[in-house]
């Protein structure tokens, strides 16, 4: 990962790939992934940072992915990836939109599928 990101956004890099990971890991739980997603939204409003700055983020999650998975990183792959990103910037544009809507992360049930 340091090679992939040599810059002082590592550490927020880093945690953007968790939580790419957590929301793959979530996938089948939608309801549980968008309030995350939509809290993760308003705290990055309280953060300044503005909607139109989420999906600048593609051209280096791009990149970093090519870098990571090789001859895995095929156009199928690179578009999957694509379509998930876009969610996760449209739910967490929701929450930006929306800084002061209470929502219960604790009570959005995560529910595992074994
Ligand atoms: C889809 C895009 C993004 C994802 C998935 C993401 C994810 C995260 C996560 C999981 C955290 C830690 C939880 C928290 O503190 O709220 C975080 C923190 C943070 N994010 Fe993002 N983020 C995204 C875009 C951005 C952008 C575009 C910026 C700024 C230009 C940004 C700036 C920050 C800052 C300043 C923090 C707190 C400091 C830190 O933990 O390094 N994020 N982000």
């Amino acid at each position: 990962m340091k090679l992939i990101f040599p810059c002082p956004y590592q550490k927020h890099a880093v945690t953007v790939m968790e939580g790419l990971g957590a929301a793959v890991e979530t996938l089948h739980d939608s309801h549980f992934l968008n309030t995350v997603l939509f809290a993760l939204g308003q705290t990055h409003h309280k953060r300044n940072i503005r909607p139109c700055m989420l999906k600048r983020m593609w051209p280096s999650l791009h990149v970093g992915l090519g870098a990571a998975l090789g001859d895995g990183y095929t156009k199928e792959v690179s578009h999957a990836w694509k379509k998930l990103f876009s969610y996760i910037c449209l739910q967490m544009r929701h929450g930006m939109n929306n800084p002061d809507l209470e929502v219960d992360v604790q009570r959005a049930v995560h529910v595992k599928v074994t």
